[in-house]
């Protein structure tokens, strides 16, 4: 891959962004915990977005806005799957298509699993549906995390009735095998139970081989596509929020990939398509366009550079640090237990150095000790965020 990598916006530019990651903090705290990147913007989003405000195009979003035809493209150039856009309903974003799905396949009081560490939201969107939460944590083999498949299906068998799946995984940036969730398809399919496949990282998923940056890349596996049997058992929630960092205009879209799962989308309320964003549908259309892949590809490579770039500084600053290189995503999930921090170490490093990280035990119980670092942004601040982790750490 020759491409450049993509720029972050100066840090007097970014200070004057109103978003949570820029607010919630005075200025003397340096941010890395919220889920936004700090790039400048892709073009194609910008341009279409400046119109729009120009326009005044500040209405209804209508009903076919795009969206579903601009991600079958996307879909089909990134991952190589066909999605059918008649089989695509959108809404204001991805917690709330898990939401609305996850009513319409469980009754209340059904148990849903999680697999821990985890999105903090998942333990509240499920309640949230009426369903209550069964945990059924990844597994570490020492080297990576995988699905316990063994513990999902004893779940199943339990009586548990859905699964939402984090593909690729928040906080590891595991990307998880076509082998494995055609495995989990077929332990859901043989307990007639659901797959939700939250595939919001999915974009961010680090390019296989790229050219002179010494790593093996991952290859994402959608999870409709993985089997014949997934594409029947599965719903996938996705949207361009976080690879092009539009979470504040609020546009997902839930995808099925058989006649059942559609009809269960088509019977969605109306209400649900309505709360989708105007702004987030222009954008998405933009962002899921041809025009926007040299950007996407850019900003991989400027995300690679600091996937490895943590590596080394953790490796000089905080060498008691455990952290693994994920597969996706601008998020790291470090245990710093061997510091002797206590089990929410972001607490003090706030305090005392003065860098905002997303708080482990948040997580899950498999997150005391750990935090969870975002890398989207420049090298400069990510290397100033350990140095003075470091400092406290001597
Ligand atoms: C796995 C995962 N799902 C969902 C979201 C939130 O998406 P949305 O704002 O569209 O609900 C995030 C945000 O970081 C996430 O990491």
């Amino acid at each position: 891959m020759s491409v450049a990598p993509l720029q972050t916006l100066p840090i007097d530019q970014l200070r004057q962004r109103s978003s949570t990651k820029w607010r919630r903090y005075p200025d003397d705290v340096l941010p890395l915990f919220v889920a936004e990147t700090d790039f400048a913007p892709a073009p194609a989003i910008t341009a279409a977005l400046h119109r729009a405000v120009e326009l005044g195009d500040t209405g209804y979003t209508p009903p076919d806005a795009g969206i579903a035809a601009a991600y079958a493209g996307f879909a089909q150039r990134r991952f190589g799957w066909q999605v059918d856009p008649a089989r695509v309903r959108t809404t204001c974003d991805v917690m709330m298509g898990v939401v609305e799905i996850l009513r319409h396949v469980t009754e209340p009081g059904d148990r849903v699993i999680v697999t821990p560490p985890v999105y903090p939201p998942f333990y509240e969107c499920i309640p949230e549906a009426g369903a209550a939460v069964e945990r059924v944590p990844l597994l570490d083999t020492g080297t990576a995390w995988e699905l316990d498949l063994l513990g999902i299906e004893a779940a199943f068998a339990a009586g548990a009735r859905a699964i939402l799946l984090c593909n690729p995984h928040n906080p590891t940036g595991t990307v998880h095998t076509r082998e494995s969730l055609a495995a989990l398809a077929d332990i859901a399919a043989g307990f007639g139970a659901v797959v939700i496949s939250d595939e919001i990282h999915a974009p961010l998923t680090a390019p296989t081989a790229p050219d002179g940056l010494g790593a093996a890349g991952a290859r994402f596996t959608p999870f409709l596509d993985a089997s014949p049997v997934a594409a029947r058992v599965g719903y996938t929630v996705a949207s361009a929020s976080k690879a092009f960092n539009l979470a504040g205009l609020k546009c997902a879209l839930m995808v099925t990939a058989d006649d059942a799962t559609s009809s269960v989308l088509r019977a969605l309320p109306d209400e649900v398509e309505w709360r989708t964003g105007l702004f987030g549908a222009i954008a998405a259309v933009a962002a899921f366009s041809p025009e926007s892949d040299e950007w996407l590809d850019a900003q991989l490579v400027a995300l690679h550079e600091n996937r490895a770039l943590l590596a080394d500084l953790l490796a000089e600053h905080v060498p008691a640090a455990r952290y693994r290189i994920p597969d996706a995503g601008f998020l790291a999930w470090v245990d710093l237990s061997d510091l002797g921090w206590g089990d929410n170490p972001a607490v003090k490093i706030l305090r005392d150095a003065r860098v905002a990280l997303h708080l482990g035990p948040l997580f899950g119980a498999e997150g005391a000790g750990h935090v969870r670092i975002n890398f989207g942004c420049s090298p400069e601040l990510l290397r100033e965020a350990v140095e003075r982790i470091g400092a406290l750490a001597r």
